[in-house]
């Protein structure tokens, strides 16, 4: 299968594609478990971060090659077009990034990611440009990359052989060194693939990369061009923030990850504890952008530019520039966001307060503003509240609170709070007023929060039935530094939704006040299973006269629970965790069946220890029943422990399941619970080859009868 083929499949299977992967599946070699190991650590990183040597902490001396003074902005190939990669691809990108604004908005580098080779090098040794993907040669690229005014970059691998298996740079690090000097290259990624551990008795891979590394970026320094140093080491366990800043302008920081949500959020938790480690010079590199790749919504490509930004992190850009939209385009030439980004402290983002659902990141900038990200994790509204001191702004009377992607200024007396919709960010950048407050509206923020009990006490889950009536708070907060006069706060249910309640008013709210009101929300019998919004409006004179409006939002979820004798293929989940990949509904990671001891399943689920899943039942079902078995692509070498709760209680436990545990059959009680969960422990020896079935998981429940008030 070419790489392409294959990347294809792995993103229909939803697995994110890293280079242990895909060599190893080009070989034919590839365990889930084994790039598992390179995964990210939870939110928060596991790993104490050791503290880096003090020249190379933000804002300390720019590296002396002088390069990347701020995080290197540009584009590369590999996420949209994998080893499609050509001439004419580099030429008309680098004419995109000109035509599309993004170079004047200060996009550089035109990157080149892997499969640009030959299979062989020439007769003396020299790297050579695939013929016929790069007929005038690598040297004519740059040439016009450069007649643009932009710069090229190019891939090489620090091993015998690249990810996707073209010649390595091992034994030749001065040769191509200088090939690329001689070439007019500008920047060099060194990929971390097939790397020749056993030349290197007795040291540990860490050693080895720092090694190698270090002497590729003193043969790139040896040629005699600059050339930014893209350190692609991305295996995290080998830290390569401890060793590269010394050496290189950039290192990954996480595994290879894909379009998702969860991903770029996996991939901004693992530069929690990294922040000290970047400055002018040398920056933690969470990997190319997925902004406009089209696995995200407009609203979650933003936050990732936003949090990229935070994290002074490159700016690679990694879909296609010749035919994005305006909205990625919009995102991707945004220069308030991209002033944060590149602003010359260079100081990357810390995080000042973290939920499972809500961040607070805040930047210091070097005018002395910070720059502040109220980040919604989560997929309902959130308030999400912090203040000017607490992101270290000096006191003052009033700050200006200037949101980058609205391009609008408020005024706060210090509070800094937004409602903020799901999956998205806010980004501001706030600064001290001396004077002038009054030209600004005040800093409102609206909320809504829906009283909906949880599903059994003690749950996460929280979910509306047709019927239901439901008490609705709504909360207006001046946050400005004066009072504002004539405020009435009213509330919006969707169409054909009964809200019962008055608008709130009051002649005047004053700074730092509130005015709340309560209604009284029935979801309409019939109602579809979904999630509804509810938002607030607040309207409010402000400076004596100038009418303004601010809103806010929630949401309820609704459910209908199944009816019938659902598989549970069949009903959607509320939340699945897999230890490795996505959760996989009636296949195995590999896209074969499931299979438990020959047996195939048309119906279940593919896991990977830990996993965890959880469905609504409504108090609708009675049993549940499954096969159980580690499935037959695990090379019989797992070791699970299946579990299952009924609203957080323990209903079933397998014991320890391995290859040659007969199949297991769990039928169990659901009877009244509302929430049914799946649990798929490593039964205490680690999460290698735990790639677990659940064969023909199937409920029994009933008509359902609508609750109500
Ligand atoms: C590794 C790198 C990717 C990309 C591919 C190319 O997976 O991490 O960024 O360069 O190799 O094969």
């Amino acid at each position: 299968m070419t790489p392409r083929a294959l990347s294809r499949l792995l993103r229909l299977l939803r697995v994110p594609l890293t280079a242990s992967l895909l060599v190893g599946l080009m070989a034919g070699a590839y365990s889930p478990p084994a790039a598992a190991a390179g995964r990210a650590p939870a939110a928060g990183g596991s790993t104490p971060a050791a503290r880096p040597p003090a020249a190379q902490a933000a804002g300390g001396p720019v590296t002396p090659d002088g390069l990347a003074a701020t995080p290197p902005m540009g584009w590369n190939d590999w996420y949209a077009f994998h080893c499609d990669v050509n001439a004419q691809l580099v030429e008309q990108t680098a004419r995109a990034m000109v035509s599309t604004g993004m170079k004047a908005a200060g996009y550089q580098y035109v990157n080149i990611d892997d499969c640009w080779l030959a299979h062989s090098r020439d007769a003396s040794g020299n790297l050579q440009a695939d013929p016929a993907k790069f007929p005038g040669g690598i040297k004519a690229v740059a040439d016009y990359v450069h007649s643009l005014g932009l710069k090229l970059g190019i891939y090489e691998d620090v091993g015998t052989a690249t990810c996707a298996g073209y010649p390595g740079s091992f034994g030749h690090y001065q040769q191509d060194a200088d090939t690329f000097a001689s070439w007019g290259v500008d920047f060099v990624k060194a990929d971390w693939c097939n790397v020749p551990f056993g030349d290197f008795p007795g040291m540990t891979e860490q050693q080895v990369a720092e090694k190698l590394y270090t002497e590729y970026s003193q043969a790139l320094r040896a040629a005699g061009r600059p050339m930014v140093f893209s350190v692609c080491e991305w295996n995290p366990s080998l830290r390569p923030w401890t060793w590269a800043p010394a050496i290189a302008n950039m290192w990954r920081t996480n595994n290879d990850y894909g379009d998702t949500w969860g991903q770029v959020l996996g991939n901004l938790d693992q530069e929690t504890p990294l922040a000290a480690y970047a400055g002018p010079g040398h920056w933690n590199d969470p990997d190319i952008l997925q902004v406009g790749l089209g696995g995200m919504t407009t609203a979650e490509d933003r936050a990732q530019f936003s949090m990229w930004a935070m994290l002074a992190a490159p700016l690679l850009a990694g879909n296609d520039l010749r035919s994005m939209s305006a909205a990625t385009r919009a995102i991707l030439t945004n220069r308030a966001v991209i002033a944060i980004d590149q602003d010359p402290l260079g100081a990357q983002a810390t995080r000042l307060s973290h939920t499972p659902g809500a961040d607070v990141w805040v930047k210091p900038l070097a005018n002395g503003d910070r720059a502040v990200m109220l980040l919604n994790r989560g997929d309902t509204p959130l308030d999400i509240a912090t203040t000017a001191r607490a992101a270290g702004l000096p006191p003052a009377g009033a700050y200006a609170v200037r949101d980058l992607w609205a391009h609008t200024t408020r005024e706060s007396a210090g509070r800094i709070a937004a409602s903020v919709p799901p999956e998205s960010a806010m980004l501001y950048r706030v600064s001290p007023l001396r004077a002038g407050a009054g030209r600004y509206a005040p800093l409102t923020d609206v909320s809504v929060s829906p009283s909906v009990p949880p599903a059994y006490p003690g749950s996460q889950f929280r979910i509306a039935q047709p019927g239901q009536s439901i008490t609705v708070p709504a909360t207006f907060r001046n946050d400005g530094r004066a009072a504002v006069t004539h405020a009435a706060l009213s509330l919006t249910a969707p169409g054909g939704w009964d809200a019962r309640g008055a608008p709130a008013t009051a002649a005047a709210v004053p700074a730092g006040g509130q005015l709340t009101g309560t209604w009284q929300v029935t979801v309409p019998p019939g109602t579809a299973s979904g999630s509804y919004p509810l938002t607030g409006t607040a309207t409010y004179r402000w400076n004596g006269g100038q009418a303004a409006t601010g809103s806010g939002g929630g949401s309820i979820d609704v459910l209908v629970p199944p009816t019938g004798t659902p598989y549970l293929d069949q009903l959607a989940w509320l939340s699945a965790v897999n230890g490795y990949g996505p959760v996989l509904i009636g296949r195995n990671y590999y896209g074969g069946p499931l299979t438990i001891h020959g047996v195939v399943y048309p119906h279940g689920l593919w896991t990977n220890s830990v996993a965890t899943i959880y469905y609504y039942l409504g108090g609708n079902c009675s049993r549940f029943t499954a096969d159980l078995g580690l499935d037959g692509s695990d090379a019989g070498r797992g070791t699970v422990d299946y579990q299952i709760y009924a609203d957080g209680t323990k209903v079933y436990d397998s014991g320890v399941v391995t290859n040659s545990t007969p199949t297991v059959h769990a039928d169990v009680s659901v009877s009244g619970a509302q929430i049914l969960e799946l649990y798929v422990g490593d039964a205490g020896d680690g999460i290698s080859y735990d790639n677990a079935d659940f064969g023909s998981p199937q409920l029994s429940c009933g008509i359902p009868s609508p609750r109500g008030a």
